[in-house]
């Protein structure tokens, strides 16, 4: 595995690969990697000649600070772990090499913006925007993995595919999950063992409420979901909204 710093030693080596009519995969993680990212470069290597796999928490998409700073880094063992997979570049670039000034550019993700992560986490998309589109220009993949774990993210990429107008197709894989049921994430790294319990609950009421959704109105699902968490959580995020978008498909 070749381990890169600078976007000008990659861009040179992925320019010598697509003359030799390779074809690029491309994987962007923050690292802490998990089950789920390693399924993202399994689907990389059995499609592409090439996996790249980037290791950058990127600032600019985290609208909270301490979010950023307690954000889980454990580059050795992701180092480990795509070396043991055959990953062939791993690209690890400091802050300086991805934002060498600031980056002033505003996208236009229209509704995206204004319902669930988007409405929520104000700027988010616009950084996940700003650093998927600089690291597609320094990698210019034919395939790009991400989790449909970021349900919302997804959706974001490929607009700003259309936006771009890159060349790129958009893969979207499974979510992995614990034996639990829950989401593997890596910010499950910062739930003790009882939170971590806890959390198995959400994709137990969603499942249950996926099923309900069947026969019942988007209100009253909305109420058993509600009745639901008010046994276990303090406050309700999203869930509205997702079950009206599941209702009338808008994300699809
Ligand atoms: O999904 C993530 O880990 C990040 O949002 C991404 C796509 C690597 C951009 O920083």
């Amino acid at each position: 595995m070749i381990e890169i710093e600078k976007s000008k030693q990659l861009n040179d080596l992925i320019f010598k690969y697509k003359s030799e009519n390779k074809t690029i995969g491309f994987v962007p993680t923050m690292g802490a990697l998990h089950k789920g990212h390693l399924s993202l470069i399994s689907e990389s290597k059995l499609k592409c000649d090439i996996t790249v796999v980037s290791i950058f928490v990127n600032p600019t998409q985290f609208n909270d600070k301490s979010d950023l700073d307690k954000y889980p880094r454990t580059l050795e063992n992701d180092l480990s772990l795509l070396n043991k997979l055959d990953c062939d570049i791993v690209f690890v670039p400091s802050t300086k090499e991805m934002y060498p000034k600031e980056d002033s550019r505003e996208f236009d993700f229209g509704f995206l913006e204004t319902v669930m992560e988007g409405a929520n986490r104000p700027g988010h998309f616009n950084g996940v925007a700003q650093i998927v589109s600089k690291l597609f220009d320094i990698v210019m993949p034919d395939y790009a993995f991400f989790g449909k774990k970021d349900f919302q993210q997804v959706a974001v990429i490929n607009s700003l595919v259309k936006i771009n107008k890159y060349a790129i197709k958009i893969i979207a894989c499974p979510i992995k999950r614990e034996e639990s049921g829950l989401a593997m994430s890596s910010r499950n790294e910062r739930l003790n063992k009882t939170d971590r319990n806890k959390a198995a609950f959400i994709n137990k009421t969603i499942n249950k409420s996926v099923e309900l959704s069947k026969n019942l109105s988007v209100s009253q699902v909305n109420e058993f979901v509600a009745n639901e968490f008010d046994k276990t959580a303090k406050k309700l995020k999203y869930i509205k909204e997702s079950m009206s978008l599941i209702k009338i498909k808008k994300l699809n």
